[in-house]
């Protein structure tokens, strides 16, 4: 077992990475309240939902109600928070209540975001199912829902009293799922720790075969270098910035294909590809690591391209509205270095006129 602890002062929790945490509770319940509501969705509550409600009941907790939302981003709402509300007062949950969210980054999100507001504030513990869940989102306190205006405009930040990650539920996680988590993966290398690119290479085969040992490693290495950049910056004003390599580009492509034709981490892995291509033509990479970088890409099932048919000027009127356009300056992350980020407004426009060129078939 692997125990990490993210370092906020007296909002400091820990990350609990295991096999079989769902089927054996004990590991972790001291972290709930006698009264619990497990949030999950559609997908998940018959696969883990139902048995988890079962077995912290069985562990003598005194209320564990569940509710299962519709599975899918289009349901990352307002409106679907609100469900959450009314079981919370149907059902008389009090200040000290426990909201679980069971599933990825989508039931994550919200269910924080209701711990949040429900009497201004209850307890709330991440189990989450997806590997972009379990590297990224459930990490760092970042909680909210999608506006029909803008993702993710509507949230706060809420840090959880425990992080609670089994190996186990990956192993049902589509193939499309897995890949789009390793792109976040793929993405701590490359912005922060170089030794763990070098493991990475040496481990993708095992971490696609989703081997447990493998998937433990990079999950423990992925949260702790996450933890690190959100102790150091917290609400996002400085350095945390630098964990949206390939976003930029990334949310680009989302936005000019509609929402969920590319996941979320297939867009990220071809931005990142966009990313090394243009810190290699400003000078400040080496040829080399964006190679290497594409080459782990592809090796973990994710796409090094543009979708067909995307022009330059489909990225830059997407890139203009991206929210890290500060000042009407478009701020990038790039690299300088193998494990070396930088977030910048100042490089030459030209270069990146370029690299749109050779990423998009005219
Ligand atoms: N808060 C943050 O810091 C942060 C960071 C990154 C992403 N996000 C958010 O996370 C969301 C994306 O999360 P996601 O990629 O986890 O997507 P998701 O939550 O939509 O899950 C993807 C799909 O996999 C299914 N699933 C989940 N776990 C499974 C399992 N173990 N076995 C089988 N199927 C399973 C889900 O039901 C869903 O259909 C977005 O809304 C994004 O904005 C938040
Ligand atoms: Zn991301």
């Amino acid at each position: 077992m692997s125990l990490l602890n993210v370092d906020l002062g007296e909002r400091s929790y820990p990350i609990i990475i295991r096999d079989k945490l769902l089927q054996e509770p004990s590991a972790w319940h001291s972290y709930l309240s006698s009264q619990v509501l497990v949030v999950t969705n559609e997908t998940l509550a018959p696969m883990y939902g139902q048995s988890l409600q079962e077995d912290l009941r069985a562990a003598g907790l005194e209320q564990v109600e569940l509710i299962a939302l519709p599975d899918g981003e289009a349901y990352k709402t307002l409106e679907t928070v609100n469900r959450i509300f009314d079981v919370l007062l149907e059902k008389r949950f009090n200040r000290k209540a426990t909201l679980v969210a069971l599933g990825g980054g989508v039931v994550g999100d919200m269910t924080g975001f209701a711990a949040a507001c429900y009497q201004r504030g209850v307890n709330f513990v991440q189990v989450p199912t997806t590997l972009l869940a379990q590297v990224d989102s459930s990490v760092g306190g970042k909680t909210g829902v999608n506006h029909p205006l803008g993702k993710n405009m509507i949230g706060a930040f809420y840090q959880p009293q425990c992080v609670v990650i089994d190996l186990c539920v990956l192993d049902s996680l589509p193939e499309r799922e897995l890949s789009a988590g390793i792109a976040e993966v793929i993405k701590y290398g490359l912005i922060y720790d170089a030794t763990f690119f070098d493991w990475l290479e040496l481990n993708m085969d095992k971490l696609v075969a989703r081997d447990h040992d493998a998937l433990a490693y990079a999950i423990e290495k992925s949260c702790h270098t996450k933890a690190l950049v959100v102790a150091e910056d917290e609400k996002e004003s400085g350095l945390r910035a630098i964990l949206n390599l390939g976003h930029t580009f990334g949310h680009a492509i989302e936005a000019h294909m509609g929402y969920g034709e590319w996941l979320h981490g297939e867009a990220v892995g071809a931005g990142m590809s966009l990313a090394c291509d243009l810190s290699v033509r400003l000078g400040w990479l080496d040829e080399s690591v964006k190679t290497r970088a594409d080459v782990l890409l592809k090796r973990a099932g994710l796409p090094v391209h543009s979708p067909e048919g995307m022009q330059p000027a489909d990225y830059l009127k997407y890139m203009a509205v991206d929210k890290k356009v500060l000042d009407k300056k478009l701020r990038l992350v790039l690299l300088k270095a193998l494990g070396e980020a930088v977030v910048t407004e100042d490089f030459d426009h030209a270069a990146l006129d370029e690299t749109l060129k050779t990423y998009c078939q005219p």
